[in-house]
């Protein structure tokens, strides 16, 4: 049953979005294998509608080999076998809309899978072929060819160039070398070359086609770089190194800009406007140019993934925010957790400036979390993010409080980051541990068999029926909040109510407010309580670590 009436036609519907992120491999298994698929996705679907968001956000799904979970796509225009079909897909794209829910898949336009055909046909072909020239390929230095062509470095450690046999010595012999910035098993393309821009607004109406309302563009900021020979030096990518001028070497250069005014054009097709957000690592200066409405439309807004649970540090990140979703005339988009980063449930139970990388290398010892606090706090973080203007990017479990999974040991790890940097990082496969359902069974409900990744004992207790029975449970809270804030959402307007320290408290245009308790208890103004992250105590005293939302006297 559902009572949803969103309208599907309405061309503005992102701005105000709740979407939910699913990981496929991760979300529901339907056959038992271990995999998550379609057909637990579309099992799911009543789970989603009850939830409330306004969109599922679909990381990718496509034939891979998955040295990257996903993220290396061997063939744009398909489904994984392992993961279902093209008409699971549609069917999936049917249930959705018929409880109001949109659908936007992710885009991985930096770079394909080493399986893709153009990438087989490159490597069979000779140098300088248009076959290479998709991709970039390039002799190396030295005297033999032996040294990459030059000191860039892949994003998950080593270097950014890999050697391929010369196809045509038949001895296996050095041939030249190909460009990619993640792992080798995603070579990245050319995108000077007008081939790839033509694949690419190809690929956007196959799936605009058959339905797709939105898309998540992956690391849209690497697309263009600067292959004037000799290459450019770049050993170190980091913030600190990174030009806001549009003349970075490999990062949001400007010609990036002028692919996605193509992409607007190729969404603009379509009725409504296809949607997209961009995953962009830029300068702050420049992320807003992503949102333009003649590019993308949104940027996500990564700040306050890196805050503490403090109320001056969230303050200062959510105004910045704002102010970039002004400045391009976009809605702010609000993420505290994704499938790349430590699940905020566990980040907000652990002390300040807790090294994360380190944590998980502890397995999850040292420090040790605290899960009840952990939980409160990301409780209070989600309800305040949903009350602020813009839309809100979830990510699957967070409904639950479900923290990292710590533990998981060495031979279980599947995130190329923990080979690739030997060891030294290990990686992002805690946040991606297949959903618990039930308090019990094979894999908690995940489906009939196992898990791909190891579920932790402890995963029962955040199980979907065990919160769905519980009043008092984050999933419950969730719901709740979901709900009040469709009949609330009215205007983009938010106004500060400074003076207290410790506390974030807003008005919101159509006469409500929120207001969040970081450090100590803080006394609620007057006005009905609508939602609370937490019990309210005697005397209208908000707890610490919580937030509620109130309608504002007549
Ligand atoms: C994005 C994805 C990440 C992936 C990378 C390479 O950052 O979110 O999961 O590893 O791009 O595609
Ligand atoms: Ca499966």
């Amino acid at each position: 049953m559902s009572t949803r009436t969103r309208d599907l036609t309405d061309a503005d519907w992102w701005r105000t979005a709740v979407v939910y992120q699913v990981y496929p491999r991760s979300f529901a298994d339907g056959n038992g294998d271990g995999i998550g698929d379609l057909a637990g996705l579309i099992d799911r679907v009543p789970y989603l509608a009850r939830l409330g968001i306004d969109a599922v956000w679909l990381s990718p799904f496509y034939p891979s080999a998955l040295a990257d979970g996903g993220y290396d796509v061997d063939d744009y225009r398909d489904v994984d076998p392992r993961i279902g079909t093209l008409a699971q897909f549609d069917e999936l794209v049917a249930a959705l809309h018929a409880e109001g829910i949109r659908i936007v898949v992710d885009i991985v336009p930096n770079h394909s899978g080493s399986g893709h055909a153009w990438f087989q046909a490159a490597l069979a072909a000779a140098p300088g072929s248009p076959e290479r020239a998709r991709y970039v390929f390039r002799d190396g230095l030295g005297e033999h060819g032996e040294l990459p062509p030059s000191d860039w470095v892949s994003h998950f450690g080593g270097s950014a160039w890999t050697r391929v046999p010369d196809p045509s010595s038949g001895s296996g012999r050095g041939g030249q070398w190909y460009l990619h910035l993640f792992a080798p098993e995603q070579p990245d393309f050319d995108w000077s070359n007008p081939e790839v821009r033509e694949e690419f607004h190809g690929i956007l109406r196959f799936w605009a086609d058959r339905g797709v309302d939105g898309f998540r563009v992956d690391v849209a900021h690497a697309l263009a770089k600067d292959l004037t020979e000799p290459l450019p030096s770049y050993p170190r990518i980091a913030r600190d190194v990174l030009k806001d001028d549009g003349t970075d070497v490999l990062f949001d250069r400007d010609e990036v800009h002028e692919i996605f005014r193509g992409w607007r054009k190729v969404m603009d097709e379509y009725d409504p406007p296809r949607s997209a957000v961009a995953e962009a690592w830029a300068a702050p200066s420049r992320l807003p140019l992503y949102a333009r409405p003649d590019e993308l439309g949104q940027t996500f807004e990564f700040d306050l993934v890196l805050e503490p649970w403090d109320a001056a540090a969230f303050r200062r990140s959510i105004e910045v925010a704002l102010e970039r979703a002004r400045a391009a005339g976009a809605s702010s988009t609000w993420v505290l957790s994704n499938h790349d980063i430590v699940r905020h449930a566990s980040r907000f139970g652990l002390p300040a400036g807790t090294d994360l990388n380190a944590w998980l290398l502890s397995q999850g010892t040292s420090p040790v979390e605290d899960r009840e606090r952990g939980a409160a706090r990301a409780l209070a973080g989600s309800l305040l993010l949903l009350a602020l203007p813009g839309s809100a990017y979830l990510y699957q479990g967070e409904e639950l409080a479900l923290p990292e999974v710590a533990d998981l040991q060495p031979e279980a790890l599947e995130d190329p980051i923990w080979e690739r940097t030997g060891h030294v990082e290990k990686g992002r496969d805690g946040a991606r541990v297949p959903l618990p359902w039930t308090a019990d069974g094979p894999s908690f409900g995940f489906g009939a068999g196992g898990a791909h990744l190891p579920q932790p004992a402890w995963f029962g207790r955040y199980a979907v029926a065990v919160e769905d029975a519980d009043p008092a449970s984050v999933l419950n809270r969730y719901r709740e909040a979901l709900a009040v804030r469709a009949g609330l959402l009215a205007g983009e307007g938010v106004r500060f109510v400074d003076g207290r320290e410790g506390v974030i408290e807003f008005e919101r245009d159509g006469g409500w407010r929120c207001i969040t308790a970081f450090g100590a208890p803080a006394e609620l103004p007057p006005g009905e309580v609508l939602l609370s992250s937490a019990p309210i105590g005697a005397g209208r005293v908000l707890p610490a670590d919580a937030t509620a939302w109130l309608r504002d006297p007549a």
